[in-house]
């Protein structure tokens, strides 16, 4: 039991609705495990995002991970943030600084972590991307990072998948990646068959699936299927969704989002205390997730 007293340094997540929220568990583990002196506390943001920041910078809160719906938004509150974040347009991590809060992106480092644990490649792989929110396009910039020779985005509303090719593909050009930023392509849920590649990296990053809707998947397209040698999908909940199941059922790999969310959450606690998690630590919060 973490034994909180008068110096007990104190990190907390925002967001609305909070209370279905791991990380509280996940970084009080670690706390736990490592004999470090911090709590980790849900706050249920009520105001504005603006007053919330600035009231738990006056409480001097060392560290704080921001969720749905202030990824964004939460930009306008900082004294700075990581180039990655910047170009994704989504933070979830800040770290105190005497001038205010700095903000990093620990979604995709934390994707990034799951992959080279998993073993994925994404240098020269063509990579399908289901959905067009805020997890598809941290997704689809990783993608462009990491060398992908190609990018389709598959959403039910098209002008967002649009939208994200285009600033993709923007930052494609500017980082001069000139052969992806003429391979990144949009397209709707019905027209998932056009798509031109076989043996892709699937990634599921609709909300499509999630639990209680256990039986749901965004694509049944078992065409889609073939061509897919690795899916991952970011729902860790439940642990072997119907895109895993569809997968696996046409001969590939499937992997959940659990790795993913314990990562995010290891690399802010990395970044917020200046140690590295022992695997072994990692190793028994994914065991007392599953
Ligand atoms: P997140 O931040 O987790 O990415 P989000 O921004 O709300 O969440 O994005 C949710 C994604 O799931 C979107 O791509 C959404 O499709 P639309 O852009 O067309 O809304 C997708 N999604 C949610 N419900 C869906 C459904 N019933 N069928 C197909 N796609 C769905």
């Amino acid at each position: 039991m973490i034994n909180i007293n008068g110096h007990t340094s104190v990190y907390g997540i925002i967001g609305r609705p909070i209370g279905h929220t791991m990380s509280p568990a996940i970084h009080n583990m670690i706390s736990e495990a490592m004999g470090i002196d911090s709590v980790y506390v849900p706050f249920a943001a009520n105001d504005d995002l603006g007053s919330i920041v600035r009231g738990l910078f006056s409480l001097g809160v060392k560290g704080i991970n921001v969720t749905v719906p202030y990824k964004t938004d939460i930009i306008y509150e900082l004294c700075g943030l990581e180039q990655m974040a910047l170009d994704i347009g989504a933070v979830n991590t800040l770290k105190y600084t005497p001038n205010g809060y700095y903000g990093y992106n620990t979604d995709i480092i934390g994707l990034e972590r799951e992959l080279k644990d998993e073993r994925v490649l994404l240098r020269g792989r063509n990579v399908v991307i289901l959905g067009a929110g805020g997890a598809a396009r941290a997704v689809a910039f990783l993608c462009a990072s990491k060398g992908a020779a190609s990018i389709t985005i598959v959403n039910r509303t098209l002008n967002k998948a649009l939208d994200i090719r285009a600033d993709v593909a923007a930052y494609a050009n500017k980082t001069g990646l000139y052969q992806l930023s003429s391979n990144i392509y949009a397209v709707t849920i019905k027209e998932i068959g056009s798509i031109l590649y076989d043996d892709c990296i699937a990634f599921q990053c609709t909300n499509v699936g999630l639990s209680p809707n256990d039986d749901a998947c965004v694509v049944h397209d078992l065409g889609f299927y073939k061509r897919v040698s690795v899916g991952i999908d970011l729902i860790y909940k439940p642990a072997n969704t119907m895109f895993m199941q569809y997968v696996r059922s046409a001969g590939g790999v499937s992997h959940n989002g659990l790795k993913m969310l314990i990562y995010q959450a290891v690399s802010a606690y990395e970044i917020w205390h200046g140690v590295v998690v022992p695997e072994v630590v990692i190793y028994d919060i994914e065991r007392s997730l599953q």
